[in-house]
C-alpha cells in the first residue's frame, strides 16, 4: 500500500477525488488519444506528389492499429493553399488535391466502422481573399457582404497599427484600391480577418458547422479561436514590444459571449468535443474558456511550452541558451493545477506548426534518438489530459533541417526570409535559426516504407523529404522490429487505455528543479503509480522523496533494461530511460 506520510498526503487525495467527481465528469474525449494528420504530406494515391483523402483511407488499418482514438484533420477544405489550407475558399467543398467530398464520406464511414472519431479544422478567425464572401465585400462599400470583414476607409487616414504573422511588412492592414479602403488581416493578406461582430457572420459559421455534424464528424479544432472579437472602434493599441500583440488579440471584448454562442447554437446539440488553439491566452484565464460551467470550450492548446525554447515575447526564434527540464516541468506542473478542479487539459509536444518533438525535446542524434522518442511517447501518455500526437512521431520522425530557402514552401518561413532580406537583416542567423524553429520541419511527407520518397508518392513530392527514412525511420522497417518506437507507442497507448488512472489520476511532481530526472505520481482510488524518465544524455542515479512509502513495486513498462532499482529508494536510469511502475 501507498502510504505517503499518510495522513496528509490521504487527505489530499480524498479531497480531490470528491472534487474530481463534482466537477470532471468522464468523456471519450477525455480519455481519447488523438493523432493529428496533415493530409498534404500524409499519403498521396494520385502520384501528384500531394496527399489526399484516398491517401488516408488507405492507411486506415495503419491508424487503427495504433490504438488511437481520434483523428484530427488539418484543412482539407477549398483552399488557394496561399497557407496550406488555413485559407478557405469554400467551407463546404473539398480541396481538389486532396479530393472529393465523396472520398470524404468514405474516409468518414471508414472511421466510424473503425471506432474512430474525427476532428476538423474550423478555421474562422480569417478566410481566403477568394472566398466569395470577400469578393463580394471588396467589391464595393454598400455590398451586403461589406461588413464581413473589417474594413476602414482611406479617408479617415493610415489605421491604427496591428501586426501580422505572415505579412511581408508585418502589418496587418492592406490597402485595397477598388473602394479605397484597408482591410484588416492577422495573418497573410490573403487571409482577411472575418467579422464575428455581424450576427450574419456567426449565422453563416454556425450553419457550416452544423452542415458538417450532420456529416457526423466529432468536433472541431479551433483555430486561433481567442482572436475572434475585435474592438471595432480599432484603437490605438500600446504595443512597444511588437510581440505583445498576440495578448491583445486574445483578449477581444466579446469572446466569451461569442463562444458561447457558439457553444449554445452548435456544439451543445451533439456529443462533441472542441479544443481551441489558444494562443494569447493566460493561464490565469483558462478557465473563462473551459470551466464546465461556462459552456464554452472543452480544452484549448496553451502556447507556454511552445514558446519555451523561444526569445522572450518571440514567436519564431529560438532563445540562445537550452531551455531546461525544470522550466519544462513548472509548465506542466502549473497547467495540471489550472485544471485541477475544473476544465480539462490538452497534451502535446508537436503540431503542424512547430519541430519535430524527439528534436526538440528529447536527443535526435542516432544514440539517443530511440530512447529520447520513446520517453516523451512515455511523458505525454502518463500525464493528465488529452494526448495529442503528430503524424510520424509514432516512428520518431525528427527535423529536416533544409539549408536553402528553396526548400521551403511555408509562407511563413518565405515572407520572414523576405523581411529580414528586406531590413537588410543577418541572412545566416535567419536560415540557421529555420533549421530548429521553422514549421516545415513537421511538414515533410510521412515516412512509410525505403522505396523511393519513402512511400509517400510515386510523382515529384511537393516539398522535400527527410532522406532520413531510409534508416529505419518508417513504418513498415518498425512494425517489423520488436522494439521500435512504433511498437513501443502502442504498448504505451494500450497501457493508457487500459489505466484509468492514467487519464484521471491526480498528478504530484517531485523534485520539480532537478534538471535531469523527471519523476512524478499518478494516484485514483487505490491505484498508484510511478513515472520516471531521465531527460539527459548521462546514466542518473535518482532517489525518491522521504514521504514517499511503499510495500511492492511492480515495473509496468521501460523503454530499456533496468540497470538498478533494487534498492527501496533509489533508482538507477539509463540516458533517456522512462520506467512506469505500478506502486502496492
Ligand atoms: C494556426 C494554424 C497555422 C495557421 C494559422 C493561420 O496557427 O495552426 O498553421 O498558419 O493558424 O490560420
Amino acid at each position: 500500500m501507498w502510504t505517503v506520510t499518510l495522513s496528509r498526503k490521504r487527505t489530499n487525495s480524498y479531497l480531490s477525488f470528491t472534487i474530481l467527481v463534482m466537477s470532471n465528469t468522464h468523456t471519450w474525449w477525455k480519455e481519447g488519444i488523438v493523432y493529428q494528420i496533415y493530409p498534404r504530406s500524409f499519403n498521396d494515391t494520385t502520384g501528384n506528389g500531394i496527399g489526399d483523402l484516398r491517401g488516408i483511407i488507405e492507411r486506415l488499418d495503419y491508424i487503427a492499429s495504433l490504438g488511437i482514438d481520434i483523428i484530427w484533420l488539418n484543412p482539407i477544405y477549398d483552399s488557394p493553399n496561399d497557407d496550406n489550407g488555413y485559407d478557405i475558399r469554400d467551407y463546404r467543398t473539398i480541396m481538389q488535391e486532396f479530393g472529393t467530398m465523396e472520398d470524404f464520406d468514405e474516409l468518414l464511414a471508414g472511421m466510424k466502422s473503425r471506432n474512430l472519431r474525427l476532428v476538423m479544422d474550423l478555421v474562422v478567425n480569417h478566410c481566403s481573399d477568394e472566398h466569395e464572401w470577400f469578393k463580394e465585400s471588396r467589391s464595393s462599400r454598400d455590398n451586403r457582404y461589406r461588413d464581413y470583414f473589417h474594413w476602414w476607409p482611406a479617408e479617415k487616414g493610415t489605421p491604427p497599427k496591428r501586426w501580422s504573422y505572415f505579412d511581408i511588412e508585418e502589418n496587418a492592414w492592406q490597402y485595397d484600391k477598388n473602394t479605397d479602403a484597408y482591410y484588416l488581416h492577422y495573418f497573410a493578406v490573403k487571409q482577411p480577418d472575418l467579422k464575428w461582430e455581424n450576427p450574419k457572420v456567426r449565422q453563416e459559421i454556425y450553419e457550416m458547422m452544423h452542415f458538417w455534424f450532420k456529416k457526423g464528424v466529432d468536433g472541431f479544432r479551433m483555430d486561433v479561436i481567442p482572436f475572434i472579437s475585435k474592438d471595432t472602434s480599432y484603437p490605438e493599441i500600446d504595443a512597444t514590444a511588437p510581440h505583445e500583440f498576440i495578448a491583445y488579440y486574445a483578449n477581444g471584448p466579446k469572446v466569451h459571449e461569442y463562444l458561447n454562442e457558439l457553444n449554445q447554437e452548435v456544439i451543445s446539440k451533439y456529443d462533441a468535443f472542441t479544443v481551441g488553439e489558444g494562443p494569447g491566452i493566460h493561464i490565469d484565464q483558462a478557465l473563462d474558456f473551459v470551466h464546465e460551467d461556462r459552456k464554452e470550450m472543452d480544452m484549448f492548446f496553451h502556447f507556454d511550452l511552445m514558446s519555451l525554447d523561444r526569445k522572450p515575447g518571440e514567436v519564431f526564434t529560438m532563445r540562445e541558451d537550452r531551455w531546461k527540464l525544470s522550466e519544462f516541468k513548472k509548465v506542466f506542473n502549473d497547467w495540471d493545477s489550472a485544471f485541477a478542479k475544473a476544465g480539462w487539459g490538452s497534451l502535446f509536444l508537436a503540431n503542424h506548426d512547430f519541430p519535430r518533438a524527439v528534436s526538440r525535446w528529447g536527443n535526435d542524434s542516432p544514440e539517443h534518438w530511440k530512447n529520447s522518442a520513446t520517453l516523451l511517447h512515455t511523458f505525454l501518455l502518463t500525464m493528465r489530459g488529452t494526448p495529442y500526437f503528430y503524424q510520424g512521431d509514432e516512428i520518431g520522425m525528427t527535423n529536416v533541417r533544409f539549408t536553402d530557402i528553396n526548400d521551403y514552401r511555408d509562407i511563413n518561413t518565405i515572407n520572414r526570409y523576405e523581411y529580414v532580406k528586406n531590413n537588410k537583416g543577418d541572412l545566416k542567423t535567419f536560415m540557421d535559426n529555420e533549421q530548429h524553429a521553422a514549421r516545415e520541419n513537421a511538414r515533410t511527407p510521412m515516412h512509410w516504407d525505403t522505396s523511393e520518397n519513402a512511400g509517400f508518392t510515386s510523382g515529384e513530392p511537393w516539398i522535400g523529404i527527410n532522406p532520413n527514412y531510409a534508416e529505419n525511420i518508417n513504418v513498415s522497417g518498425q512494425e517489423k522490429e520488436e522494439h521500435s518506437i512504433l511498437s513501443y507507442f502502442k504498448k504505451i497507448v494500450a497501457l493508457r487505455k487500459n489505466h484509468k488512472a492514467l487519464v484521471y489520476g491526480t498528478y504530484t511532481c517531485f523534485h520539480p528543479d532537478h534538471e535531469r530526472i523527471y519523476a512524478y505520481s499518478r494516484a485514483y482510488h487505490d491505484q498508484h503509480f510511478l513515472i520516471l524518465l531521465n531527460f539527459s544524455d548521462t546514466i542518473e542515479t535518482y532517489c525518491l522523496p522521504p514521504d514517499i512509502n511503499y510495500n511492492r513495486k511492480v515495473k509496468l513498462l521501460s523503454n530499456q533494461k533496468i540497470l538498478d532499482d533494487k534498492t527501496y529508494k533509489e533508482f538507477m536510469l539509463a540516458p533517456w530511460q522512462s520506467i512506469i511502475y505500478k506502486l502496492e
